[in-house]
């Protein structure tokens, strides 16, 4: 019922983690890749290995989480190890996806030639939103920055890759980014990275709740569902239908996601549920969809993705 064909791979779902959650090292991408996610996708990398920012840097809230990890990861090679290998000896049909986020437009050219002179055949996703690096806006707001590192990257990278981007707000911006991103031949892009630089108070305690940043960090959860949907459907209507869209945001049910799929959405990325929830969320999640399609009659996902009525 739910199986999903993506970039010319069957999955026997659309659901992943979202990069970032449970997948820092091989034991937690081991227990993703064990799970009933239909695939998976590394903690995006630098070059070199990070510990991130001080803890607490994670806050779960009633309506989502608040958070500033400040891009803890093992380094790349360690991710290009593990999917390399993953390739070789695994053929379950849910190869993981390979996250890159270098702090500097060098950073990510160099990250990629890398990938693209390696043996890994599977997809890339290089995160346009990572919200790490102090002074500047992250590259999916400065619209020159992202057509500048999209036609490098294109000078020499051949295999899959698509985009993380950033939520966007106006319907200007949409249009400024659907039309650079029509302009190279992306295999996707994933709507969307967290909400960023919000601000949640604990009245009780009249403090914030996350060290870093005084407090200030990436929101996700129910808070932020009805802004992925937007940006899914901006994104999948202004976007060649050759680039694809995975919906990312707020996805805690069965009808989160059946959402997500309406609007557009082939894969669909488990943040701050996944979190709270441990690997046991796509059990349930699949379960949901299922009994969301059945209801409605729908057999396959293909039936109703992208049908949204307007009014
Ligand atoms: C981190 C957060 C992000 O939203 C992202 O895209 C990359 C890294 C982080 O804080 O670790």
């Amino acid at each position: 019922v739910l199986k999903t064909e993506f970039l010319g791979q069957k999955y026997e779902n659309p659901f992943m983690n979202a990069s970032g959650v449970h997948c820092l090292t091989v034991n937690e991408l081991d227990e993703l890749k064990r799970s009933k996610a239909g695939a998976f996708i590394t903690k995006s990398a630098t070059t070199l290995e990070r510990a991130g920012n001080p803890e607490p840097r994670y806050y779960a809230t009633a309506l989502g989480s608040i958070n500033s990890m400040g891009l803890p990861n093992k380094g790349f090679q360690y991710y290009l190890d593990y999917v390399v290998d993953y390739q070789k000896n695994d053929s379950d049909g849910k190869a993981p996806f390979f996250s890159v986020a270098g702090m500097s437009r060098d950073e990510n050219i160099n990250i990629l030639k890398i990938i693209q002179r390696s043996d890994f055949q599977g997809v890339t996703e290089l995160n346009l939103s990572c919200p790490n690096v102090p002074g500047k806006p992250q590259v999916g707001y400065d619209f020159q920055m992202t057509e500048q590192i999209l036609t490098q990257v294109f000078e020499f990278f051949r295999k899959p890759l698509g985009v993380k981007l950033p939520p966007y707000f106006d319907f200007a911006h949409f249009d400024i980014v659907a039309n650079i991103l029509n302009k190279f031949p992306l295999a996707y892009v994933n709507c969307v990275n967290s909400v960023g630089n919000g601000l949640y108070v604990d009245a009780a305690s009249e403090s914030v709740v996350i060290k870093p940043k005084n407090g200030f960090g990436g929101i996700g959860g129910d808070y932020i569902k009805p802004t992925a949907l937007a940006n899914v459907r901006a994104f999948y209507t202004r976007l060649n239908p050759t680039i694809k869209v995975i919906g990312t945001g707020g996805i805690a049910s069965g009808q989160d996601a059946f959402e997500h799929l309406l609007c557009g959405a082939t894969m669909l990325q488990v943040g701050t549920a996944l979190y709270e929830e441990g690997i046991s969320v796509f059990e349930r999640l699949e379960k949901e969809l299922k009994e969301v399609m059945t209801q409605k009659g729908y057999k396959t996902i293909e039936e109703f993705r992208g049908q949204l009525r307007t009014l």
